[in-house]
């Protein structure tokens, strides 16, 4: 439901008089923007509840089977090393071809049983998998190539990579098992051929039940056959399965389980009988790209080290413009209307360099919280973010060389008006005697020097 208009209600009722004819009517109109707000609300935080819960569930129930599938697998590995033992001990002892065959026979289903230990191993791994900072894109393409390969010709996979790096902390190893295991069930799902798809994108989402936070989400989607809405809370559990004998184990899901949780992440999943099914890997971003994949420019920002108030009442935009200047070691504080903006600039007057703020904010317009704003700092830096200006609005922006960045924007822009704005900071620090308002892009290059100096 969308609440960027006002929602009235309006009730008539009619007044009569005393032969009972309507003289007048009553009009009450109520302005019920709060009250279906708050409506939304409640049924958007029950609906998470129940989400969570289920996930709970299911997390315990697979954890309780970790356990017990853990200690049987221990256990079979123990029975099949001797079975393995006093096979070969038989292959050295018997020299006729039958014999010969059946001791092949026993090998092939040792190697079966061992290949199932294995996989169970991994599903119920107890001890933590080393985790180091890496780039989900590259595992996502070597997938990619490799089902290609992999999958019968019938079968086009493609990859579409929004981000051309997403690091996570994480075990390429174990990200590689999960997404392969994800595209071979999407090949069987496919029978008589389709469509694999891996979407890799970034977005936020509340993992943890916080906060919505930074992640990464990789969609493995295919055409094939769905899977039935009464089986869908099952598919998770080791050895369920509805491939034939020797066909499926029913432990490839279990264990992208294991591994999804051992990154902190979660799995989603859609899914539509006949037209195909979308499994939804989502992990939790890493705070900054290591250091060395920062570029030339992204370093010039880093060395600002400035505080920044972001003012949006789209808390998804808001989350991710602040999660993307933290990743340029910018300090960052939000605000979620004028109001809480104008308290919280009055508390950090001294330390806020930048206010970026959206114009259209609710109860305090971004025009009108940006005078308060300059009547108690004149020379504040500020970046609006604008879909559309008045001329009154616009005026009084420019009257304050004011940035104005036209929504959708790109961030290249937000990032280049920073640096703008920042150095002339640094410049006016230097050079007391500049006037206001006379710095332009020249400003960014004689700063640039002035570092270098
Ligand atoms: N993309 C998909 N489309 C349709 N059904 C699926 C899909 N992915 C999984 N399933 C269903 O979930 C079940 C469990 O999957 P899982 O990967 O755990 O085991 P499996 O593929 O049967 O065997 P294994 O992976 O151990 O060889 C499958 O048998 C199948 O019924
Ligand atoms: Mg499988």
């Amino acid at each position: 439901m969308d609440f960027g208009e006002a929602q009235y209600q309006y009730t008539a009722t009619p007044l009569h008089d005393s032969d009972g004819a309507i003289r007048q009517v009553m009009v009450v109109v109520e302005n019920i923007t709060e009250r279906l707000r708050a409506e939304a609300q409640l049924k958007a935080a029950a609906e998470e509840k129940q989400r969570l819960t289920e996930k709970m569930m299911t997390s315990q129930k697979l954890e309780a089977i970790g356990t017990l599938a853990s200690g049987v697998a221990h256990e079979f590995n123990n029975i099949m090393a001797i079975v393995s033992l006093a096979n070969e001990y038989l292959s050295q002892s018997v020299h006729d071809d039958a014999s010969q065959k059946q001791i092949a026979l026993i090998r092939k289903t040792i190697e079966r049983g061992a290949s199932i230990v294995r996989q169970l191993l991994d599903f119920s791994r107890t001890e933590k998998a080393s985790m180091e900072p890496m780039n989900l894109v590259s595992v996502v393409s070597d997938v990619t190539a490799t089902l290609r390969r992999l999958l019968p010709k019938n079968i086009s996979v493609s990859a579409r990579l929004d981000l051309s790096e997403a690091y996570i902390q994480g075990n390429a190893q174990q990200l590689y098992q999960v997404f392969l295991n994800l595209g071979i069930n999407a090949g069987d799902a496919m029978p008589n051929g389709g469509e694999l798809t891996f979407h890799l994108y970034s977005t936020m989402h509340p993992l943890d039940a916080q906060a919505p936070t930074p992640v990464v989400v990789t969609e493995v989607r295919d055409t094939g056959v769905g899977i039935p809405p009464e089986i869908r809370s099952r598919i998770f559990e080791p050895f369920f399965t509805t491939k034939g004998v020797g066909k499926g184990t029913g432990l490839g899901l279990s264990i992208v389980h294991s591994f999804v949780s051992a990154h902190q992440g979660v799995i989603e999943l859609e899914s539509e009988c006949g037209k195909g099914t979308v499994f939804k890997v989502i992990l939790p971003l890493l705070n900054a790209s290591p250091q060395s994949e920062q570029t030339d420019a992204d370093a010039e920002l880093l060395q600002l080290h400035a505080n920044v108030l972001i003012v949006d009442d789209e808390l998804f935009l808001r989350k991710t413009l602040s999660h993307l200047l933290r990743r340029h070691r910018l300090s960052v504080m939000e605000a979620e209307d004028g109001k809480s903006a104008l308290q919280m600039f009055k508390k950090h007057k001294t330390e806020i360099d930048v206010v970026i703020s959206d114009i259209g904010l609710p109860n305090m317009d971004g025009t009108q919280l940006l005078q308060q704003l300059f009547k108690l700092q004149p020379s504040l830096k500020v970046i609006a973010i604008t879909g559309y200006l008045d001329s009154y609005q616009s005026d009084m922006l420019t009257q304050h060389n004011v940035r104005v960045l036209s929504k959708p924007f790109e961030i290249s822009a937000l990032l280049a008006a920073l640096k703008d704005l920042l150095s002339q900071n640094a410049v006016t620090a230097q050079q007391p005697t500049r006037t206001k308002g006379s710095a332009s892009s020249k400003t960014s290059a004689s700063a640039k020097t002035r570092r270098k100096c």
